[in-house]
């Protein structure tokens, strides 16, 4: 058995080839723990974007966050041991990380082999890959989820129609992967009563519970990118009539009762909410996004939460490029909004360097490139160049390629990678 060592973390090589069919897994788990070494990497600092930061009880060593990566690695809505060794490599000491949106109910679903938080299997396969991120010293938060009309009657229970604030779907641009990984048109959704609503606002409230129960540090509720609670934010998918609909007092008011009962659940410290006002994926479009995105802002002000964390709207459709009003900006929220800020969407080192910098965020996180470099920390530290992110595999069910397979720094640039060790030494 060849040991290789990846930075400072110790991956085994016949261990990770060994994860390439999801049936081989159960195997796994005992090997897994037993043998994979982690050694805590240090991160130099050596420039504003490294420099630590206190957030709420946790003391971040940088500010370069990972993004929440939905990855369809988690079969049968199971994390999976290789979801240990994915998060242990992005883990570098006190770095924060963002779980992938994990679900809260079965209805909650709309992607093939996304994972949950409301089974106790779920809950027990997610505490070992906390404790790969907690023994590696990151801060972890997981991503809390419901889909809302971006799912299919294949996702949910008896084949009902998925639950949407209006009976509007989602336009022929867009495509859904059923969960035997047909595409399909998304169809139109049932709007959902008030009794439902309650529901699915306690249904965040366990999940943010079994969430902790099962050792993250915290949750962030996917309050972006056109899921459950975009929808109701914005006019374009929100044409109700009760005081969920209208103006935006009433369509922020889903979002705000799921945020307060979170709060409740875990406390504000544990909590934090994701926004996208300026981004059309999936058709969630609003008519004023300064005006909601400022108006959410305020109202999360008093809650005291550990961060708000917002898109750029240079990330007009998630995670693809297009076009986008380059007039717009998160500037006007960042004024409002008084705690931690945290931006994400098309930023590379020097960018987030300038964001820190000049006081625009307190926390960047990364998407596509942290993705492909795990140990993008590092990596900017030095100003080494990067892994290229391969689309093709960002959303396979395969537990190697594409997740695990990236390299490290000292598996293609070894002077560098010495470079480092004297920094960090
Ligand atoms: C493969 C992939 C999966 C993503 N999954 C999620 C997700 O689960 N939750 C979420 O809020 N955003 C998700 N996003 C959006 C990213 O968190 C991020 O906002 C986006 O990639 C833009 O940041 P970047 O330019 O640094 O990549 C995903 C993006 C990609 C590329």
């Amino acid at each position: 058995m060849i040991m290789h060592a990846t930075g400072s973390a110790l991956v085994l090589r016949p261990l990770v080839l060994s994860f390439a069919h999801p049936r081989r897994f159960a195997g796994c788990k005992v090997l897994c723990s037993a043998t994979v070494e982690t050694k805590q990497r240090v991160v130099p600092q050596t420039n504003d974007l490294l420099s630590p930061y206190k957030l709420k009880d946790f003391q971040l060593e940088h500010r370069i966050v990972l993004a929440p990566l939905t990855r369809c690695r988690a079969i049968g809505s199971v994390p999976q041991p290789a979801a240990q060794e994915y998060y242990r490599q992005h883990t570098t000491k006190g770095g924060l990380l963002i779980a992938e949106a994990t679900c809260i109910s079965t209805e909650g679903h709309g992607y093939p082999q996304t994972p949950g938080i409301y089974t106790q299997d779920q809950i027990e396969a997610w505490r070992p890959v906390m404790d790969a991120v907690h023994e590696a010293g990151g801060v972890f938060f997981l991503q809390l989820w419901h889909c809302g009309r971006a799912s299919h009657p294949d996702f949910q229970p008896g084949g009902a129609l998925p639950l949407a604030p209006s009976a509007l779907s989602i336009g022929p641009d867009w495509k859904v992967y059923t969960p035997s990984g047909k595409e399909e048109a998304y169809v139109v959704p049932q709007a959902i009563d008030q009794q439902k609503i309650a529901e699915i606002v306690q249904q965040y409230a366990d999940g943010a519970r079994n969430a902790i129960a099962a050792g993250f540090d915290g949750v962030e509720i996917h309050g972006a990118n056109g899921y459950i609670i975009d929808q109701f934010l914005k006019t374009g998918s929100n044409h109700r009539t009760d005081e969920y609909g209208g103006p935006i007092e009433n369509r922020a008011r889903f979002a705000m009762e799921v945020t307060r009962a979170v709060a409740e659940a875990v406390g504000p410290e544990r909590t934090a909410i994701r926004l996208s006002p300026f981004t059309t994926f999936l058709d969630a479009i609003d008519e004023d996004p300064v005006a909601l995105g400022s108006y959410m802002a305020e109202q999360l002000n008093p809650l005291d939460l550990a961060y708000l964390h917002m898109v750029e709207p240079r990330v007009p459709s998630g995670a693809t490029e297009g076009d986008y009003d380059s007039s717009a900006s998160l500037k006007p929220f960042r004024e409002i909004y008084k705690g931690t800020f945290m931006v994400a969407g098309g930023f590379d080192r020097e960018l987030g360097i300038e964001a820190i910098r000049d006081g625009s965020a307190d926390l960047v996180a990364y998407g596509r490139l942290f993705l492909a470099n795990p140990d993008l920390p590092e990596r900017f530290a030095l100003d080494a160049p990067l892994n290229r992110y391969d689309r093709s595999t960002f959303y396979t069910f395969d537990q190697v390629k594409g997740y695990l397979d990236y390299p490290f720094l000292d598996q293609v640039d070894p002077d560098k990678a010495k470079e480092l060790a004297a920094l960090a030494a």
